[in-house]
């Protein structure tokens, strides 16, 4: 038996399996027709020779001649091979010098925090925490709430009415979180001590102060011989938990179909600390809140008989109370979907 390796000129030509100079497919089909093309190439050429050999060396020579060219054609493939995967790996390879990208850690948005920590509060209180529909109808947004049928409020310029009736009237995006007064005081028998978060819509255009999607949290305490001292006591209790000890607290009176009688809170501003300035439009205050004792038409509207109980109620606005909180001059920072002053709250992360 012999082989390629004992014919000096066969060697040479296997010798060139590695193939490693041909650094393309062009390169390589290249070096393949010198090598073994069909027509010449050096082993082809070779085997052109065989017939002149003496005849007691052309089959010895003949094998070695095929186990050249069977070296030689798995040498082709191989690296043919070879070029074709690091082909598709460089398509394929990570840029290793681009940057990495930053992972986006999201976070509570400010006024879902604030949300959060004023449910906490009043659940400290012994308030359980209620939702209710954004699509209510007229009779629990306005009118069992004790709105007079012809009230500016029904306007369409300020509710935002919505297609189709039920038993209570139009439809409509709530325009407080009110009606879940009453739809708590239906659900069962008082006592209630309740606070409600949610979004409530108005027909207004959006500015500095108002948006026409908004959050709002209703607050309700009913019992029997509940008066305005509980509303003022808890509602002082419950700013002085919220912002410090030392804050301010203002009543004014103010006037609400619902309430009888009527204010607002207004607290002490954040920013300034009661000093003025341009977030608190120079007042010191900033007003977080409408309150004042249930209605008794209300409680009689909601099936709770007005002789026997009272109470009190609120509706916050969390946005306002953020507002304050972080000194924020426009409430279009909040609910203006603007990512680049929400960031700022995403887990400390500028
Ligand atoms: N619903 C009132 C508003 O949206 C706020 C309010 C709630 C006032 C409860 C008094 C009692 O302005």
């Amino acid at each position: 038996m012999s082989h390629a390796n004992e014919y000096p000129e066969l060697a040479e030509l296997v010798g060139q399996v590695p193939m490693v100079l041909a650094q393309d497919a062009a390169g390589l089909e290249a070096l393949r027709i010198a090598l073994i093309g069909r027509k010449q190439g050096r082993l082809t050429d070779l085997f052109k020779t065989l017939p002149q050999k003496p005849a007691e060396e052309r089959r010895a020579y003949g094998a070695a001649l095929n186990e050249a060219k069977v070296a030689l054609e798995q040498a082709f493939e191989r690296r043919e091979g070879e070029l074709r995967g690091a082909q598709s790996t460089a398509a394929k390879a990570d840029d290793l010098t681009m940057p990495g990208r930053r992972r986006w850690v999201g976070a509570d948005h400010p006024v879902t925090k604030v949300i959060e920590e004023i449910c906490q509060i009043f659940k400290g209180l012994g308030f359980a925490v209620a939702v209710g529909p954004e699509a209510e109808d007229e009779w629990l947004n306005f009118f069992a709430l004790n709105f007079p049928k012809d009230h500016p409020a029904l306007d369409a310029h300020d509710t935002m009415y919505l297609p189709g009736e039920s038993e209570g009237g139009r439809m409509l995006l709530r325009t407080h979180t009110s009606p879940v007064q009453i739809r708590t005081m239906q659900a069962g028998p008082p006592p209630y001590r309740v606070v409600i978060p949610g979004m409530v819509y108005r027909n207004d255009p959006f500015d500095a102060s108002h948006a026409p999607a908004f959050a709002q949290i209703e607050g309700l305490a009913v019992d029997e011989g509940i008066g305005l001292v509980d509303l003022k006591a808890t509602l002082t209790h419950f700013v002085q938990q919220f912002f410090s000890k030392t804050t301010k607290v203002r009543f004014r009176p103010s006037y609400f179909p619902f309430t009888e009688p009527s204010g607002e809170l207004d607290v002490e501003c954040q920013v300034c600390r009661g000093s003025g300035c341009p977030a608190c439009k120079n007042t010191g205050w900033m007003e977080i809140l409408g309150c004042g004792m249930v209605h008794p038409n209300v409680l009689t509207n909601a099936g709770v008989d007005a002789e026997r109980y009272s109470g009190w109620a609120f509706g916050m606005g969390p946005g306002r109370v953020a507002m304050n909180r972080y000194g924020l001059p426009d409430i279009r920072y909040l609910y203006g979907g603007d990512m680049r002053l929400l960031r700022r709250f995403a887990g400390g992360a500028a």
